[in-house]
């Protein structure tokens, strides 16, 4: 179900192993289409580069993958001389093929007017991530950056059971995810969003991993970031943790649709 692709141009050559889209049986759109930038991470220890090449090399490769969105995630690679050129794709799944692509041309400038000349770069939006790095992490667990955002509100029940509850939901979400073997090239492969009550509560939650991880990694990766659910998120009415290889959301109100 995997097409490799191959393309020369002036700058650079494009490698993108692009993955099937299959149709998805019902179509799941986010209620509230606020496409927030959440954060970005220049890679100092990647090094530099000067001029407009690299820019461009960047550019092709973004571009030759931003035609094979349909699933969701998509990787890529070119170089700019002896720089190469590593890049990540990742919608959040229940954003449409078309919400996914505008997040990415959104992205796209945004890290470049962010990070100039740094070769290894990383932007996280609420639809999309998009990583570009000089070094191959396929597949790997990227274990360099976290970062947590949380609603300053606290709940107005009881905080420990709210917590546990809510960890639980997040377990009980990754243990979805992660069991999803079976089907690998699926918009929603190594991807669950769920709610839970308790009491009048109602927590929303998803939990996301890039499909270039396997279920296993991508269980460990989602097992990093909620043991930081304490420090991070204890007794808030949302928080995200968030890597460049998973992540996690909860919230009081829906905000995917299922
Ligand atoms: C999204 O919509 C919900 C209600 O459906 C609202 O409570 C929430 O504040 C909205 N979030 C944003 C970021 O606009
Ligand atoms: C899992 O991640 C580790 C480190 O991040 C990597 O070395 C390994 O190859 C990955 N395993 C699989 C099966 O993808």
């Amino acid at each position: 179900m995997m097409s490799s692709y191959s393309v020369t141009k002036p700058f650079v050559s494009v490698y993108v192993l692009a993955m099937v889209a299959l149709q998805f049986p019902h179509s799941v759109l986010s209620l509230n289409h606020t496409n927030a930038y959440l954060n970005h991470i220049c890679i100092k220890g990647e090094g530099t580069v000067k001029g407009n090449s690299y820019e461009e090399a960047v550019k092709g490769v973004i571009d030759h993958m931003s035609t094979y969105l349909g699933y969701g995630f998509v990787n890529g690679a070119g170089s700019d001389g002896p720089t190469k050129i590593y890049a990540k794709i990742q919608c959040r799944p229940d954003a449409s093929e078309s919400i996914c692509r505008s997040c990415i041309t959104t992205a796209l400038p945004e890290i470049r007017r962010k990070c100039p000349n740094n070769k290894g770069r990383i932007i996280w939006y609420d639809n999309c991530l998009l990583d570009i790095s000089s070094i191959y992490t396929l597949g790997k667990i990227d274990y360099r950056y976290i970062f947590y955002m949380y609603n300053s509100k606290d709940v107005s029940s009881n905080k420990m059971a709210f917590n546990k509850n809510t960890k639980a939901l997040l377990y009980e979400l990754k243990e979805k995810a992660t069991s999803k073997k079976e089907i690998p090239y699926r918009r929603d492969y190594l991807y669950a969003a769920g709610e839970e009550s308790l009491g009048t509560t109602k927590v929303y939650a998803m939990v996301q991993c890039t499909k270039d991880l396997s279920a296993k990694n991508c269980s460990v990766c989602l097992d990093w970031i909620m043991a930081k659910l304490p420090k991070c998120c204890n007794g808030k009415q949302g928080g995200r943790v968030l890597s460049p290889s998973c992540n996690f959301r909860y919230e009081l109100y829906p905000f995917v649709k299922t």
